[in-house]
């Protein structure tokens, strides 16, 4: 209605002001906020998108998905090729919706900060590894976060993000973590369905994540090490923290959003066994891990990265009176009586893609100022797959809280093409690989 403020309004420009003045958690005047280049007094929602590979122009392309006061403005990539082919693919879907000059394209592994900087709400999609660094800049730099799974890949990078997680809510920063499964109906009713015991007290669970592997990327003429490793990252731990971490995780993140805990300690096996080559760096290709959670429920995880075998992405288990299990990537889900009959399904084939969802949902609470922030368990998540991986790369049994003292920090001193990688290949070229009964996990 003409000179009335709808609440919509009113929540926007909260959310507007939210994300450009809150500094030091001290609200500053509208004034400042109007003096504020990097204020949306245009009233739109500004993103950089940090990292700009498969995932994060996936990601950005949903949220400009999600209206028309939404703008692409800073990106950031360590290569140049890969953030022009996203830059192309994005301005082509999304024209004028694509606002970034070409002073705000940064390259490099240091871009990140400037890149922040243009933007109300940064989407962090490197590699994992750099991801508790990328997250405490945007907190300190104020701003709303969406980031990718996994939010680290060790101990010391769970804190930080843990840390970051504590100043993001004093300052009101929104943030989502990239487990898409929370915001998929099929994976929410089922989750709602059991928590409200159809099948009394869940007693123990199974999580699959088998499959043949992903891409492998080679090394260029003239590449450093350190280039290297960034380029085919999958295979490197500092990077990826393997694939427990990198991908299990959302079968985990989903088992300790069933139990709403995370599990108390974790052994098991693994190794590799197929993927020998040293062009694989330093990773498994299949772990086997058993968690207990606090109540005794135990979990056994398998994930597996070998052709030829037996491929399934699954979570199911067992509770009191009856099972069930789900199936995320056909949005399936089932729960049944103890004598094996369906009594509750949930079929969603014509479902929008849960990755969307993510978006429409973070940007309709950003535009609404609700508030969300999914970093402790997202971390949570986490840390539960490096806990697995303490377990499958050492051999011994590891309690949460052993595995939250490690001090091991995987990350290198400092970050240039020419600075030295934390790990590097022998005179053959091959990458020192974890031994069980021998890998210090401290
Ligand atoms: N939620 C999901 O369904 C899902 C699916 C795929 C990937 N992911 C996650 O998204 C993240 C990215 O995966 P991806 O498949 O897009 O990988 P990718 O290799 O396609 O993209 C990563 C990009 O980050 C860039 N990069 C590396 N280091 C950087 C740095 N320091 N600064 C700026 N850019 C840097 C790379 O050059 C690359 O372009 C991972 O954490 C992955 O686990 C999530």
């Amino acid at each position: 209605m003409k000179g009335t403020v709808s609440n919509s309004q009113k929540s926007r420009r909260k959310f507007m002001q939210t994300s450009a003045a809150v500094a030091g958690g001290v609200m500053v005047s509208p004034l400042a906020i109007a003096s504020n280049p990097h204020v949306n007094v245009d009233n739109t929602i500004k993103i950089a998108l940090i990292g700009c590979g498969g995932r994060g122009s996936g990601a950005a392309n949903e949220a400009l998905n999600t209206g028309d006061d939404v703008r692409l403005v800073a990106m950031a990539d360590a290569f140049q090729e890969k953030l022009d082919s996203s830059y192309k693919n994005l301005l082509k879907i999304h024209g004028e919706k694509v606002t970034v000059k070409e002073d705000h394209k940064f390259i490099g592994l240091d871009g990140y900060k400037d890149a922040i900087g243009l933007a109300d709400v940064v989407f962090l999609a490197t590699p994992p590894g750099f991801r508790p660094i990328h997250f405490e800049e945007a907190v300190k730099q104020n701003k709303h976060v969406f980031m990718e799974k996994p939010v680290a890949t060790d101990v010391p990078g769970i804190r930080k993000i843990i840390e970051n997680a504590k100043l993001a809510k004093e300052k009101n920063l929104k943030v989502v973590v990239g487990h898409h499964l929370r915001f998929q109906k099929s994976c929410i009713d089922i989750v709602h369905q059991l928590q409200d015991g159809i099948i009394g007290d869940i007693v123990n669970m199974q999580a699959y994540f088998n499959s043949s592997g992903v891409w492998v990327r080679d090394r260029k003429p003239g590449m450093t090490e350190m280039e290297y490793q960034v380029w085919n990252w999958y295979y490197f731990n500092w990077l990826c923290g393997d694939h427990i971490v990198e991908q299990h995780v959302h079968d985990l993140d989903l088992m300790n959003w069933i139990k709403g805990s995370h599990p108390i300690k974790a052994q098991g096996m693994g190794g590799r066994q197929v993927r020998t080559d040293n062009k694989y760096g330093q990773i498994f290709d299949h772990h086997f891990v058993e968690y207990q959670y606090p109540d005794g429920t135990m979990l056994n995880s398998q994930c597996r990265h070998q052709k030829g075998c037996w491929n399934n992405w699954s979570d199911g288990g067992h509770g009191t009176k009856g099972s069930f299990n789900c199936i995320p990537g056909r949005q399936l889900s089932h729960i049944y009586d103890s004598k094996g009959n369906v009594i509750w399904k949930y079929i969603g084939k014509d479902d929008t893609e849960p990755h969307q969802v993510e978006q429409t949902e973070f940007f309709r609470m950003l535009r609404q100022d609700e508030y969300i922030n999914q970093a402790e368990s997202g971390a949570a998540s986490t840390m539960t797959a490096i806990m697995g991986r303490m377990a499958t790369y050492s051999g011994q049994e590891i309690t949460w809280d052993e595995a939250m003292n490690s001090t091991k920090n995987l990350m290198p001193k400092e970050f240039s093409w020419n600075a030295e990688p934390p790990v590097k290949p022998d005179d053959n070229g091959a990458y020192p690989i974890p031994t069980p009964g021998s890998y210090d996990i401290m």
